[in-house]
């Protein structure tokens, strides 16, 4: 979604607000804009509609050498994207930066009647607001946008500059987040970290309800109410390799293929082999507390929650007295859901900045039931908020479809629900063969990934030109294909749904004509026999069926990718990968953008 970055210091400012709003491409936007100031007080705003690249164009012809400014990626809500909608905008001497929803703009821009409005924008208001309170009276920036900031409703993580005023910049934050970097004779300003790396290790992250006042050496952060707060100064682990394709076409393929090491470093220090044990310190509960679990509630949106489905298929194997409830956030925060006692709520999410998933957890939390964040991005909101939480250090994950966090987060939650087995005393040696699995998942993994690819592009090009694809399986499998589904529309654009395979009978084999593909995903073990007979009742209606299979099989369907693996339990997360593969492929053999599909935003930080 919308990115924000700021600079003031001794470099150039357009090049350091470019080169981060490209690194914040990622996310999702639809406009770009920068104001840059000089010493003189003059402002310079450029902004344009679409990719960066126009924005950059712009810039050339207006290059300024000035040392402040404030830049934004914007994924348009209120207004379509155009340039007079896109941010910064400008109020009198005001120009404003913001990620979030002002709820009540009708309302107060009701009362800015000496502002000619020049966007539809929620921002803009605010803009004006600012505005009014700086024009006031003798005050100052950091005043009046605090001023206005107590009119607001909503999320916001802004970044303001005022022509009046060439050596400051005022920070603030509410539901979305904003990092400062510490440089040298520079401080840096950007709603991820992501846009920091290779300028500084050295970051503040905010905290929601506070603002902050910088210069070029001197930070100052204050509650809303200006109360002074001692900040954290953090170290920023991800280095620039992390964020490049390194050789890749797109950061999907390079994402889908560096499971093996991302997922070693999600068991790194964890998982004991040889003597079949798990630890997991994040979550801070003691023995006595894991002990006293009956029941799960896992929160997580899009490929977070699927994970959680897939995990809870197979803790609900070991797990005999835990009720297990994966939920959609988007749901559950508006349900009136009864949680018993004795329960531990999962909060799942690659970013860690969902706006569904924290209402979800303040919602929860609220209550009094333990939160336990499953987060990727580290010193993210939910990670910050949740009571304990386990890192799953997949590493930066920058294309929007996500694939490695959904393995890390998979197998996170394993390990999560084996340590609460191994305190519930479940026989080790139900458990030994989980564990024995889960440490040789990297390198299956890699083995997985060589074969497979090869044979992806070929199947691809065989399907590419189909409008609708069904995707099957059952237990386990079942959330694999609703993960296989979702992977393939979002960037191939191709109208994908799944079902568990016994369900078909029950409605969608109305749907089968040659408009459709059939993925089914076909485990050799228990259910084969009725998955065999799920693929036989789309035969007999003529339906084009592709298998994902690990096992040899005698039905004569048009294309099988067999995967060679010893694995039983951990199988569906190798169906996965074939999943991933022919998702990135399709979209490449489509011509799509992979890494950026339309419409969609990395980090869904506006409900
Ligand atoms: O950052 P999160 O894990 O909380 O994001 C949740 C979903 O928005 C995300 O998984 C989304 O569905 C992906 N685009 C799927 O590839």
């Amino acid at each position: 979604m919308c990115g924000i970055v700021g600079y003031v210091g001794e470099k150039d400012a357009q090049e350091f607000l470019l080169q981060g709003l490209k690194r914040l491409e990622y996310r999702g936007y639809d406009s770009a804009g920068i104001a840059t100031l000089n010493q003189e007080k003059q402002p310079t705003l450029l902004r344009a509609v679409g990719k960066i690249k126009n924005l950059e164009e712009k810039i050339k012809n207006h290059r300024t050498s000035d040392h402040l400014g404030i830049g934004h990626t914007r994924w348009a809500t209120h207004g379509n994207p155009t340039e007079n909608n896109a941010h910064p905008h400008q109020a009198g001497s005001i120009f404003l930066v913001h990620n979030g929803i002002i709820e009540n703009y009708q309302d107060l821009k009701k009362q800015l009647t000496s502002h000619k409005f020049q966007s539809d924008t929620d921002t803009e208001v605010l803009a004006a607001l600012i505005d009014s309170f700086y024009q006031a009276g003798s005050i100052s920036l950091e005043d009046a946008v605090t001023q206005a900031l107590k009119l607001v409703k909503g999320t916001f993580g802004i970044a303001v500059l005022s022509v009046l005023d060439p050596k400051h910049l005022v920070v603030a934050r509410s539901g979305s987040p904003l990092v400062i970097g510490v440089g040298d004779q520079e401080t840096l300003i950007a709603s991820d970290a992501s846009a920091l790396v290779g300028h500084t290790k050295k970051a503040i992250y905010l905290n929601d309800g506070e603002i902050a006042l910088v210069s070029k050496d001197h930070i100052e952060v204050k509650t809303l109410d200006l109360q002074p707060v001692s900040a954290q100064v953090e170290e920023i682990l991800t280095d620039l390799s992390a964020i490049q394709k390194g050789g890749y076409d797109h950061f999907l393929l390079k994402e889908i293929m560096e499971q093996p090491t991302s997922l070693k470093e999600t068991l790194r220090g964890r998982i004991n082999q040889s003597e079949h044990f798990v630890h997991l310190g994040g979550p801070g509960l003691t023995p006595k507390e894991l002990k006293s679990i009956h029941h799960l509630i896992m929160v997580g949106c899009g490929t977070a929650y699927y994970a959680a489905q897939t995990a809870a298929y197979l803790l609900e194997q070991f797990l005999p007295d835990v009720t297990i409830e994966p939920v959609i956030a988007s749901e559950y925060r508006y349900r009136q859901a009864y949680i018993p006692d004795h329960s531990v709520a999962l909060i799942i999410s690659q970013s860690g900045e969902t706006a569904d998933t924290l209402a979800c957890l303040r919602e929860i939390k609220g209550q009094g039931i333990k939160t336990i964040g499953i987060v990727n991005a580290i010193g993210s909101t939910i990670a910050r908020e949740v009571d304990g939480g386990t890192y799953v250090h997949a590493g930066p994950e920058i294309s929007v479809a996500s694939t490695k966090a959904f393995t890390s987060q998979v197998t996170a939650l394993l390990m999560f629900g084996l340590t609460i087995a191994e305190v519930k005393g479940v026989n080790s040696r139900l458990l030994a063969p989980i564990i024995e699995e889960i440490a040789q998942l990297p390198d299956e993994i890699a083995r997985i990934l060589q074969s497979v690819n090869p044979l992806m592009s070929n199947l691809a090009h065989q399907y590419k030109d189909y409008q609708h694809a069904i995707y099957l399986g059952r237990d386990v499998n079942y959330p694999i294909a609703l993960e296989g589904a979702l992977k393939l529309k979002e960037i191939s654009y191709i109208d994908a749904n799944a079902y568990p395979t016994g369900e078909l009978k029950h409605g969608p084999i109305a749907l089968i004509d040659d408009r459709f593909f059939e993925v089914v995903i076909l485990q050799s073990g228990f259910l084969f026999q009725k998955s065999l007979s799920g693929i036989q009742e789309v035969l007999a209606r003529g339906g084009h069926v592709v298998v994902f299979t690990d096992t040899d099989f005698d039905l004569p369907v048009e294309s099988v990718i067999k995967i060679d693996t010893n694995f039983t339990i951990l199988t569906p997360i190798l169906f996965n990968l074939l999943n991933q593969l022919f998702a990135y492929h399709m979209a490449v053999a489509k011509g799509n953008n992979v890494d950026q599909p339309r419409n969609l935003a990395k980090s869904v930080t506006v409900e």
